[in-house]
């Protein structure tokens, strides 16, 4: 199995803009989106409850089509959490996280009665607190603490200050103990953009070792437990792939002893990062000492995630095509509008001849995108986003 990245046809293209309004106009494709799913469903444990991550990708029309296909949402915000209310999905599905909530968050997390997780003693003491003075009941979810893993063999694991140390562990859930909120599960989340098998398998297996030590000691299974997600999405032409074989193998095995009653992954960018494309116009073409560089109408407060801001220099460059153009292929420079000098989308590559008033498209761009970039930055217009 490999990634699809969604393609989009000339004409296809061309009407999508014409929809939009303009351009630049992030198309995200359903078909691809169910595609996604799909497959990162078979590279997730057996019966796992897959959960959408909003980060990655909030648009209402993205969030209200996987709502038919996920079992759950991940949402960092009060405004996430009513974009997945929205949908229908009930509150019993979806986890409300972020490592330090204020109370007015506190407050929404348990007035909409989803799950919260806990990353401190004193967020404990925080959503305690917030539930008895509301009235209400809660479920806390406990972020344990975890290194994240190397991305090569023999590289350093990642600390992060993320999930409640081991250390303070037992202090978080006294505090719950004697609260009107239940300790209620578990996330170990431990990492982003892995394509390494045994690495997410690795990751998997010690979460779910750390949540049965934890079940056995408190004498049961709890009633939630995700054990993060890390799925990559390649999107830089020339990446390798994520090991699908490899994760799918491992989610046939048959699941026993399990230390929560639903076991969850959480997913952002391997759901909506193939599926989604930018397309933007040419706005202008030119050669400075033998370099080719064309200028569209997106930049990097659109798609930050592939600027050199993030991207850097000469770490492979995300897909992009010119739509009907014929010319001879050559290599170009495509940079946005912007006066920065980070604003270059791709370095360097192959691309035919273009005028201003063409059309290129960016694939496989659907994740970190709008949400991601600095949208402020010189008070330019906001990108257009359709789903179809
Ligand atoms: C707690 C949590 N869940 C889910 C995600 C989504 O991760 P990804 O987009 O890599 O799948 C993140 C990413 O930062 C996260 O921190």
């Amino acid at each position: 199995m490999r990634t699809e990245v969604a393609t989009i046809g000339d004409d296809e293209a061309r009407l999508l803009v014409h929809r939009a309004g303009g351009t630049p106009v992030y198309a995200y494709s359903r078909e691809a989106l169910r595609a996604a799913v799909r497959r990162v469903r078979a590279a997730s444990v057996r019966d796992a409850h897959i959960y959408y991550s909003l980060k990655a990708n909030p648009h209402p029309g993205v969030v209200n089509f996987l709502s038919t296909l996920v079992d759950g949402f991940d949402v960092c915000s009060t405004t996430e959490l009513e974009t997945a209310l929205d949908t229908g999905t009930p509150p019993e599905s979806v986890l409300f996280t972020g490592p330090a909530k204020s109370r007015a968050e506190a407050a929404a997390g348990l007035a909409a009665g989803v799950a919260v997780t806990v990353e401190s003693p004193s967020q404990a003491r925080l959503f305690a607190d917030v539930a008895a003075e509301l009235g209400v009941t809660g479920r806390a979810v406990v972020r344990l603490n975890t290194p994240y893993p190397p991305r090569a063999a023999g590289g350093p694991v990642s600390p992060n200050q993320f999930g409640v140390s081991a250390a303070d562990y037992d202090e978080v859930a006294a505090v719950l103990r004697g609260s009107p909120v239940e300790l209620a599960g578990l996330q170990v989340f431990w990492g982003s953009q892995y394509f390494d098998a045994d690495v997410i398998l690795a990751a998997r297996k010690a979460a779910w070792e750390r949540a049965a030590e934890l079940a056995a000691r408190r004498g049961g299974p709890f009633g939630f437990l995700s054990l993060g997600g890390g799925i990559a999405m390649p999107w830089r032409d020339g990446e390798p792939d994520v090991d699908w074989a490899g994760l799918g193998a491992a989610g046939l095995a048959p699941v026993r002893d399990r230390p929560a009653e639903v076991v969850a992954c959480e997913y952002g960018r391997s759901v909506v990062g193939p599926a989604g494309s930018l397309i933007t116009t040419v706005l202008d073409v030119k050669v400075i000492d033998g370099r080719r560089y064309v200028l569209v109408d997106a930049g990097m407060n659109h798609v930050m995630i592939a600027s050199r801001l993030v991207a850097g220099s000469g770490r492979g460059e995300p897909s992009v095509r010119a739509v009907g153009a014929g010319g001879a292929v050559g290599r170009a420079h495509v940079t946005g509008p912007l006066c920065s000098q980070l604003d270059v989308l791709a370095e360097d590559v192959p691309l035919p001849e273009v005028v201003v008033g063409d059309l290129l498209v960016f694939s496989g761009v659907g994740a970190y995108g709008p949400s991601f970039s600095p949208a402020g930055f010189l008070s330019r217009d906001p990108v257009r986003e359709v789903v179809h």
